[in-house]
């Protein structure tokens, strides 16, 4: 058997090109030698999205859709969604219970969250469990390792300091401690040269139309040193240029060369690195009509959906039966042993 990995997005909007080559891409080819858990987190969702939480059921159907798109194989990987396998929540408790508060109380997303977020009112009981309720994920499953971005690092070794306490506690061996897989590639700015991030409005979506990935690239800012046509370009500063660099790893260096010789325009530049991004993000406007039915029941997916639950499920419930075993609960549904 290959070692087992999960990993999870939050279903709280449209997954974007920053999604892609972040997480997805690195998703796809996990699938070879891993036998891989891919969760829709929608009690994180909920964590701050609770004052409007209509959406979150259709993101998170979109977000399986996108993740199909990328390649993610429902029959190799277990797709599934956290509130569907209720021993999220159970375990949640438990390890809430162990956890001390400092610990929570240090992580930096916790505090940086807090300070950035404006508009909504995350200093709630449950927003501080965020990265328990990620633990619990992770160890329900007994994963060897979670692809993560750099940002999320911190709720690692947070699950880290957790299983070694439960261990000490219950005198147990119950669970791995699970490794980072930290993803190679380069973080994709935003079209405005920012982080990519859904709060500042500077994301590509995978499943934008053309129209509108025109328009955005359209509105990239390019080397701000580069002021007439004739000028010479510095590609290692113009986000046009970055975004070749990552999608043709082999062939971005005529493109840059181009740019540094002033034979190539901004505006030609532009042009084609949207008919690129119009290309690359097909598949995913193509899973749409496949799946996102007119009724809007996405019904496959949800059947999907289920059909990875009850795969999570078998897995989930040994893992909790053996923790309250270890804490001298009684497992209800006495799976094992
Ligand atoms: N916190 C993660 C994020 O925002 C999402 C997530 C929830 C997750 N549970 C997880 C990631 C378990 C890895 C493992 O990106």
């Amino acid at each position: 058997m290959h070692p087992r990995v999960l990993s999870g997005m939050r279903p709280t909007g449209p997954l974007h090109l920053g999604h892609l080559v972040g997480a997805l891409d690195n998703w796809r080819t996990l699938q070879q030698e891993y036998d891989c858990f891919f969760m829709v987190a929608d009690y994180h969702a909920l964590m701050s999205e609770y004052e409007h939480p209509e959406r979150i059921r259709v993101w998170s159907y979109e977000t399986v859709i996108d993740w199909l798109a990328a390649g993610v194989d429902p029959k190799r990987s277990v797709v599934f969604r956290q509130s569907d396998v209720s021993e999220h929540a159970e375990l949640f408790a438990i390890l809430s219970i162990v956890t001390p508060l400092g610990w929570v109380e240090r992580v930096p997303t916790y505090k940086e969250q807090l300070r950035e977020i404006q508009g909504r009112d995350l200093a709630t009981y449950g927003f501080l469990g965020y990265p328990i309720l990620q633990a619990a994920d992770i160890l329900l499953y007994r994963a060897a390792a979670v692809p993560v971005g750099e940002d999320q690092l911190p709720h690692l070794e947070l699950t880290r300091e957790i299983v070694r306490r439960v261990h000490f506690l219950t005198k147990a061996e119950l669970f791995p401690e699970p490794k980072s897989l930290l993803t190679q590639a380069p973080k994709l700015l935003g079209t405005d040269g920012r982080k990519m991030s859904k709060s500042y409005g500077n994301t590509i979506a995978l499943s934008e139309s053309p129209d509108s990935i025109r328009a955005l690239v359209q509105k990239m800012f390019t080397d701000p040193l580069r002021i007439k046509r004739t000028d010479f370009g510095h590609p290692e500063t113009c986000n046009v240029c970055n975004y070749w660099k990552l999608f043709l790893p082999n062939q971005y260096e005529k493109i840059w060369e181009e740019c540094r010789s002033a034979s190539r325009g901004c505006v030609q530049n532009k042009q084609e690195l949207a008919e690129h991004v119009i290309q690359l993000t097909e598949p995913f406007r193509e899973a749409r009509k496949k799946f996102a039915t007119e009724s809007g029941e996405y019904s496959q997916i949800e059947k999907l959906l289920q059909e990875g639950a009850q795969r999570a499920r078998d897995v989930a419930c040994a893992t909790l039966a053996d923790v309250k075993r270890a804490f001298g609960l009684k497992p209800a549904h006495g799976k094992t042993g």
